[in-house]
């Protein structure tokens, strides 16, 4: 173990400034040879992980599930899907990670359960107005007979947000018909996930990753989404209803979450200061996000404003001001984040030529709007930026060897729950989830001993098998790992940021514990000064940093 890792892991403020390594497990690594990426399989990759240098990881769900949503549907929170192993595959990697000297944070779901969960089933076998019917949200229809759904609210992955049971009542899910939304004003529900925190904590994770955490508290009587007149009826000026700074609709960031989140700050706090809380949530603006992120509450809440930003250096100036202002203002560092297992990966989304709806994905249809080379050339330069900026950054899994998402994955081989409720309209999710390529003479790449791969992995990944690119010093990995050591040996994570003057508008020119950054996302060559070039993007001659590219400099 090196001192510094030593170090990260003594850190009770850890987080502060951690890079955080996501793992999809089915995608990982597969060690018993079906095909789906198991525990015991990342247990076994570890080490590559902790030698790029990272601090910590974060799992994707692990626990027992029919897989609708790709695990994000969980029948028992404590226990393991054997798909993935077992509980004491799940100890193993645990104290391999502690080994290593990374922390482990694992995904919690709570705003819904699968419908094969034991309270579910419990609810659909007691009678409507049952206790066990109040653990979730079910209700009578409108019309005549009930006929109509209890209001008109649309599933995130496309079509209504209710199903109606033979019985006549209907239940809520703001996901896939098979994800029930939890009532979390049953106070069942809410000491029933203070125990799974615990169980979890007991057995020495570090924290958790929470699920769709705006989400969580409806607000009363489920009223109709009609962004101008939900305006109206609350007292927001109409004008506002559908910008940034409009109101919240009824399903997401009601007051009461703050309780909930207060209460789960508790729990983790029993078990030390070092074990944290990072909300998933897609609010805007920041400001209002940061409202969650308070020293009672969530440590952390990730940064999609970031993620969404295009490469426009105006557009991301303005995001980096605003998040160091806004988590700041609330005492919390900023999160970082470019890709994850929800969206298409930066390497091809920077290379993106023309427009692609948010959530349509890309897919033989639309593949002709990405430009590959530049997408890559991009996301190089934005890894960079990204890793000097000071706060805690999140990686995803594949994004260190430069992986694009996958455009030619054949219809009948996705899952996403969103390909099959719009039929086939929105692409969906699965070109961001194919299993990693290990090692390129492998079977499968060596994801799976078998060569079994629950996704088809595109030939030309071949090429960008880690076993290759850790030999080949220019290699996106290699960029990886150079600018993770120095971030670490400078410390850029804890560090601060100073804009510098005398670039372009069209620059990203900046200043970080003695660190210059400079990112070219104009078109013309910027003249650079002096200084020894510690980590470029990718390599250039001369003076002047080409377009799309960036590089930090040590002042002599
Ligand atoms: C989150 C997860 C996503 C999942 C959804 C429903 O957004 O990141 O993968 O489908 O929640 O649980």
């Amino acid at each position: 173990m090196t001192p510094d890792r030593l170090l990260a892991r003594d850190d009770p403020a850890w987080w502060r400034h951690a890079v955080i390594y996501q793992i999809y497990p089915r995608s990982f690594a597969d060690g018993d040879g079906d095909g789906i990426g198991d525990l015991a399989g990342i247990t076994s990759r570890l080490p590559s992980i902790s030698e790029l240098g990272v601090d910590a990881l974060w799992l994707s769900p692990f626990f027992t599930s029919p897989q609708n949503d790709g695990g994000y549907d969980v029948a028992d929170y404590v226990g393991v899907d054997p798909l993935f192993g077992s509980i004491e595959d799940f100890d193993a990697l645990l104290d391999r990670a502690h080994e290593l000297g990374m922390r482990v944070i694992i995904d919690i779901v709570p705003n819904h359960s699968s419908d094969q969960h034991a309270w579910f089933q419990a609810a659909l076998a007691a009678a409507p107005g049952s206790p066990e019917r109040d653990r979730y949200l079910f209700r009578e229809g409108r019309g005549e007979n009930g006929e109509l759904a209890p209001n008109n609210w649309t599933s995130t992955f496309g079509g209504p947000a209710w199903s109606r049971l033979p019985d006549g009542q209907w239940y809520l899910h703001i996901f896939d018909s098979t994800q029930p939304d939890l009532n979390w004003r049953n106070e069942r529900v809410r000491s029933d996930f203070h125990d799974i925190l615990r169980f979890w904590l007991d057995r020495g994770v570090d924290g958790f990753r929470v699920d769709v955490a705006h989400g969580m508290i409806k607000a009363e009587g489920l009223p109709d989404y009609h962004p101008h007149e939900f305006a109206d009826r609350i007292g927001v000026d109409p004008s506002v209803a559908l910008t940034k700074e409009g109101p919240n609709p009824p399903y997401m960031l009601q007051r009461e979450l703050h309780e909930i989140w207060r209460e789960w700050r508790t729990v983790v706090e029993e078990y030390g200061p070092d074990r944290v809380l990072c909300a998933e949530a897609w609010v805007e603006p920041l400001t209002r996000l940061a409202d969650w992120v308070r020293p009672d509450e969530m440590h952390q809440a990730f940064n999609f404003s970031y993620l969404e930003a295009p490469w426009d250096a105006r557009a991301l100036r303005a995001t980096i001001d605003s998040s160091i202002a806004a988590f700041g203002s609330v005492g919390a560092p900023s999160t970082w984040v470019l890709s994850n297992h929800d969206v298409v990966r930066h390497a091809t989304r920077f290379g993106i030529t023309s427009a692609v709806a948010p959530g349509e994905g890309i897919g033989p249809r639309n593949a002709d709007s990405v430009d590959a080379a530049l997408g890559l050339a991009r996301a190089r330069a934005a890894t960079l930026v990204m890793l000097s900026l000071p706060g805690s950054s999140y990686l995803y899994q594949g994004e260190e060897l430069g992986l694009p998402e996958a455009i030619d994955l054949p219809d009948d081989a996705r899952r996403d729950p969103s390909w099959f409720r719009t039929g086939g309209e929105r692409y969906g999710r699965d070109g961001c989830r194919v299993p990693l390529p290990w090692e390129a003479a492998d079977p499968a790449l060596g994801f799976s001993p078998t060569g079994a791969a629950w996704l088809p992995q595109p030939e030309d990944w071949r090429a960008l098998a880690r076993d290759l690119q850790s030999v080949d010093e220019l290699s996106t990995l290699s960029l990886y790992r150079s600018a993770l050591s120095a971030r670490r040996s400078r410390e850029l994570g804890a560090g601060s940021l100073e804009w510098l003057d005398g670039y372009p508008a069209t620059a990203l020119a900046f200043r970080n514990s003695g660190l210059t950054v400079i990112a070219n996302l104009g078109r013309d060559p910027l003249e650079l000064p002096e200084g020894t070039r510690l980590v470029s993007s990718n390599p250039f001659a001369g003076t002047a940093l080409p377009p799309d590219h960036c590089v930090w400099i040590l002042e002599d």
